[in-house]
């Protein structure tokens, strides 16, 4: 076992730096000290210092889990649970799953013998549900909290209430940049009260990890670009034919502009003079494969240059090592949600000062580097100071939900981190009231609402799988919301094989739309694809992304079952119910039951109009209704890209529908 690990990853032992020579190792005794006689410690430090891969090992080798406790460290990403997560079971020369494991929607690497715990955020909210004080852990880490992300945020807010609980519990809040002193001040007793006989100076503490950066020289466009991706281009292009040794990294906002960026490099690679070292351009962004992901942090091969073309993933949460020049094109895609349509959408955002400086300092790690602004030093001096809370640009319909299933009552007095603001609050318990989750007194209700949040979905997602039996189409919506959560990961094409991709597409589609086609996928899948990668390969699907859906589907047949639904036992009787009517018109209406508030209306061109008619909507390429023609649908999710806000995974509707399953939504929308 051992041995193969080690044979796995001799490149990247190349490149570790021994953990003694980390700037966190001469904090080692201050920071346990802080940690054991403070409720909450705040440690602030440059990306690469230590912080998320030692902290944990500090805590476990000092006593924190002899008592069989674990330790939680959190994540914003799941990509930074994995990679931390081989990381420090590496360091710890066990397999990873033992002694140190993660734990990540749909995929649980851990077991008894686990005490250091990467989560994502979210996941450990989730299990508040089930263990509301984190009893099981006596030192909870909420990493990269400078994100601010909505699941970190909310966190911090009932770790907040469960310390006031629980005086054996350390909570630790790290970061790279951060307004420590208002985070401490978050949790600290009001002046003059005491929580666990400790005051205000007593509670908590802060602990700054000097960096040891090199210089990095920062460099400006003399005018805006408004071809930033070319201009990227231009730059790798630049730095490689002129400059000294040392990998790339190049910021840009997402999939799309990546890969195009990878193929505009790769037509620049041709015309170059072959005197030149090799350029070897690799992607990075949060849903690229496990293996893909790897490449990144090996070291580059011999007469070789790195340049990896990222999104913000790798401003904080992972580390590379050898970056001397970092391209920042001075945006990322946040996530931002308008309330009056009620569509959340990836907007490509400018950057923050601190991401921007957080960004160039990833050239400083190994020695002095560069780092190229594609923008003006004026629009530098006009950037916000810091990233924007997500808990103030968010859907809060799924948070307030869990939030709600832990008993929390009033949700506009609970004490935010930041205030979300109440049009989001009330946006979203309308939706959720629409939906069925709560009542006339905004409580949640029962079986329904509990249910939708104890299911690891999103709650119009959760909606139509629980209204399935009353349809007698079960079987077929937990194979469709197994599906759902590969977020259009199901077919894979390279750049050369788009015409085949098109090809198998069409192979399983159907009339209904997307989500019955994926459902197709997924049944031929299970009959002949799984144990013949061939044909996976054949039909352009992920493999690997395919099997994860089967391991996703049994999960949630489980949680139902859980729940007292089964599949075969209702099968049966609900069929006479609904006698008569096809599948596919089963399976339309149960979407219909869960996604009403994402329905959309095909125009003469083609585009889509949302029910109001306030947006023009498009479809994915990757939807049957590129090509094809529709009337009524509703839509999986929207995603924005180069500024056109596209729709995936469509099914037909009829509009009729709409008015059946949600009487009170659309009377409100029609005022
Ligand atoms: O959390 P923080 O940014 O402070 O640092 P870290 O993630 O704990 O990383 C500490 C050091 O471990 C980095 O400087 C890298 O040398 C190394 N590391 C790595 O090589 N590969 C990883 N996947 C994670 C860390
Ligand atoms: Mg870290």
């Amino acid at each position: 076992m051992a041995e193969e690990d080690e044979e796995s990853t001799p490149l990247l032992s190349e490149l570790y730096k021994p953990p003694a020579l980390l700037p966190i190792a001469r904090l080692k005794d201050q920071l346990l000290y802080a940690i054991e006689t403070h409720p909450v410690t705040i440690i602030v430090g440059e990306t690469g210092s230590g912080k998320t891969t030692q902290i944990p090992q500090f805590l476990y080798h000092s006593g924190w889990t002899n008592d069989g406790s674990q330790i939680a460290v959190t994540q914003p990403r799941r990509i930074a649970c994995t990679s931390v997560s081989a990381r420090v079971a590496s360091e710890l020369e066990t397999p990873l799953g033992q002694e140190v494991g993660y734990s990540i929607r749909f995929e649980d690497v851990t077991s008894s013998k686990t005490r250091i715990k990467f989560v994502t955020d979210g996941l450990l909210l989730r299990e508040m549900l089930v263990d509301p004080l984190l009893k099981r852990y006596s030192v909870v880490m909420v990493d990269e909290a400078h994100e601010r992300s909505l699941s970190s945020d909310v966190l911090l807010s009932l770790l907040k209430k469960v310390l006031r609980k629980r005086s054996d519990l350390r909570v630790v809040v790290s970061s790279a940049t951060l307004d420590a002193e208002r985070f401490l001040d978050f949790f600290a007793p009001e002046e003059g009260e005491k929580i666990h006989g400790l005051d205000r100076d007593e509670y908590g503490c802060i602990v700054s990890i000097e960096g040891r950066a090199h210089p990095v020289d920062i460099f400006y466009l003399s005018e805006p670009t408004n071809d930033y991706i070319e201009r990227a281009v231009d730059t790798i292009i630049d730095i490689h034919t002129k400059e000294a040794d040392g990998d790339i990294l190049c910021f840009l906002t997402g999939r799309e502009e990546i890969d195009d960026c990878i193929d505009m490099i790769a037509d620049r690679i041709v015309d170059l003079n072959p005197n030149f070292k090799n350029l070897q351009p690799l992607p990075l962004y949060a849903g690229l494969p496990s293996d893909q992901q790897m490449y990144v942090f090996e070291k580059a091969a011999e007469n070789t240059r790195k340049v990896i073309i990222a999104t913000n993933i790798a401003e904080a949460s992972v580390t590379i090592e050898n970056i001397v020049y970092v391209i920042d094109v001075g945006y990322v895609k946040l996530r931002a949600y308008d309330p009056i349509l009620g569509i959340e959408r990836l907007n490509i955002t400018p950057v923050s000062k601190a991401s921007a400086t957080q960004r160039a300092g990833r050239a400083g790690r190994t020695r002095a580097g560069k780092c190229y602004r594609l923008y003006t030093e004026e629009g530098f001096e006009g950037l916000e100071d810091a990233t924007f809370p997500e808990i103030q640009r968010s859907n809060l319909a799924p948070v307030l939900l869990q939030l709600m299933n832990l008993g929390i009552q009033n949700l506009i007095r609970f004490d935010y981190l930041s205030n979300p603001p109440s049009k989001l609050i009330v946006r979203a318990l309308d939706l959720l009231f629409s939906l069925g989750a709560i009542d006339d007194y905004g409580r949640l209700t029962k079986p329904l609402g509990t249910r939708m949040a104890e299911l690891p979905l999103e709650p119009m997602l959760a909606k139509a799988l629980l209204n399935a039996p009353s349809f007698g189409c079960l079987s077929e919506m937990l194979t469709i919301a197994a599906m759902m959560t590969l977020q259009g990961t199901a077919f894979v094409s390279h750049s050369d094989t788009t015409k085949l991709l098109e090809r198998s597409r069409r192979r399983f589609a159907v009339k209904e739309g997307d989500h019955i086609t994926l459902y197709n996928v997924y049944q031929s899948f299970v009959s002949v694809g799984k144990k013949d990668a061939q044909w996976c390969r054949d039909n352009c699907l992920n493999h690997k992304a395919m099997i994860k859906a089967v391991s996703v589907r049994k999960q949630l047949e489980n949680y139902l079952e859980r729940m007292g639904i089964q599949e075969s036992a209702l099968q049966g009787g609900d069929v006479k119910r609904v006698g008569g009517m096809e599948m596919g018109e089963k399976v339309q209406r149960c979407l219909t039951t869960g996604y009403f508030a994402q329905a959309a209306r095909m125009k003469s061109d083609g585009s889509f109009q949302t029910v109001g008619g306030e947006t023009t909507l498009w479809a994915h390429p990757s939807s049957m209704f590129f090509h094809r023609k529709a009337d009524w649908v509703i839509y999986h999710e929207i995603l924005e890209t180069k500024g056109k806000v596209y729709i995936r995974d469509l099914t037909t509707i009829e509009m009729d529908w709409l008015t059946e399953y949600a009487p009170e939504y659309y009377k409100v929308k029609k005022r």
